[in-house]
């Protein structure tokens, strides 16, 4: 009976590791574990093709309850793990067992150990052994297929702001000096990595809508009239429009919806003020301001950090969120940030 719920349990656990696993690495440690629990193994050793990197393969080690994690080319192989990666064939000894990930390919192998003087694997862990991998091999497909969305995605969004630059040379951002920005002001306000990346996809979409507009709206140098103004108003919304349907980007959208709402209630589409704004969007208000007077604009000469520093602490719970200002005039501070920012002018 015990056997038979350590069975079923273990395929409860692959479906949650499978659900619950922030990356691949986290997803094949667990996997690891679940062999040893599940097939008293002592030693376990799990290589895959690696997803996110550009390192070739991710091995991991498990033995003693300790895991090794390796990244590498294929001299991370052992002779036998090559064997089964290059054939797809499984190598069953009675104390070794080795078999391949495979999902319409090889996605990456197993090799679970016992020590000699234990008994040998019986027919029917052997056949629970299968069971798992196959379980894994789903897991492994999806970790795969998500990476290849994200990859897409990535392209899009690539080509997106190629274009925004391309048509609209006035909203161009550096998105070195952006991203490198958003990072510190994320830890200083104590930001999730997702909270950070989705603020970096907005950093280069956030003016995407303006694609949209008449270009002589765009190029215009004297003064917008009302009905201009008007128009220009419309791309925090045509913006989303170009993103709304990638579920990947839906956290970016309140970003770039609210982008030009100021502190204190006075901007649009919605007016909103002080915290009804997205946090997003108002770190991203801060740091596109501070892109624009830092770097300049083709109709606006580039300013001293001095005056930028000035300029930002007037417009302190007016145009900005203080909170947000606060952040980043310490982050400009920082010997290193300035730096790296001048290594750009
Ligand atoms: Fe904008």
């Amino acid at each position: 009976m015990r056997k038979y719920k350590t069975f079923f349990s273990s395929f409860h656990t692959i479906y949650r590791l499978i659900t619950t696993s922030a990356n691949v690495t986290n997803f094949l440690v667990g996997a690891c574990r679940i062999y040893k629990t599940a097939l008293s193994a002592d030693d376990v050793t799990i290589i895959c093709k690696n997803i996110n990197t550009h390192h070739r393969f991710i091995k991991i080690c498990l033995t003693k309850n300790k895991e090794r994690v390796q990244k590498g080319g294929i001299s991370i192989l052992n002779a036998r793990e090559k064997e089964v990666f290059n054939k797809g064939k499984e190598i069953f000894d009675s104390d070794n067992l080795i078999y391949p990930f495979i999902f319409s390919e090889i996605l990456g192998i197993v090799s679970i150990k016992r020590k000699t003087l234990k008994s040998p694997f019986n027919e029917f862990e052997k056949k629970w052994f299968l069971s798992i991998c196959e379980e894994i091999s789903i897991g492994l497909k999806i970790f795969d297929l998500l990476n290849e969305t994200k990859k897409y995605m990535l392209n899009y969004i690539k080509s997106l702001t190629k274009l925004l630059n391309q048509f609209v040379p006035t909203s161009s951002i550096h998105p070195k000096s952006i991203f490198c920005l958003i990072k510190a002001i994320g830890k200083e306000l104590h930001l999730t990595k997702e909270e950070i990346k989705s603020l970096e996809y907005a950093s280069l979409l956030h003016d995407a809508g303006k694609m949209q507009l008449p270009s002589k709206i765009l190029k215009k140098q004297k003064p917008l009239t009302d009905e201009e103004f008007k128009m220009i108003m419309e791309h925090p919304h045509k913006g989303v429009e170009l993103i709304k349907d990638l579920e990947v980007l839906r956290p970016v959208i309140p970003i770039i919806l609210h982008h030009h709402e100021k502190y204190d209630g006075t901007g649009y589409p919605d007016g909103l003020k002080k915290e009804q704004i997205p946090l997003g969007a108002r770190i991203l208000s801060v740091l596109d301001a501070f892109d624009a007077m830092f770097f300049g604009r083709p109709y606006r000469k580039r300013r001293y950090l001095i005056e930028i520093e000035e300029e930002l602490k007037n417009q302190m719970g007016k145009q900005f969120d203080p909170k947000v200002v606060v952040a980043l005039l310490k982050i400009i501070k920082r010997e290193s940030i300035k730096k790296y920012l001048q290594s750009f002018l």
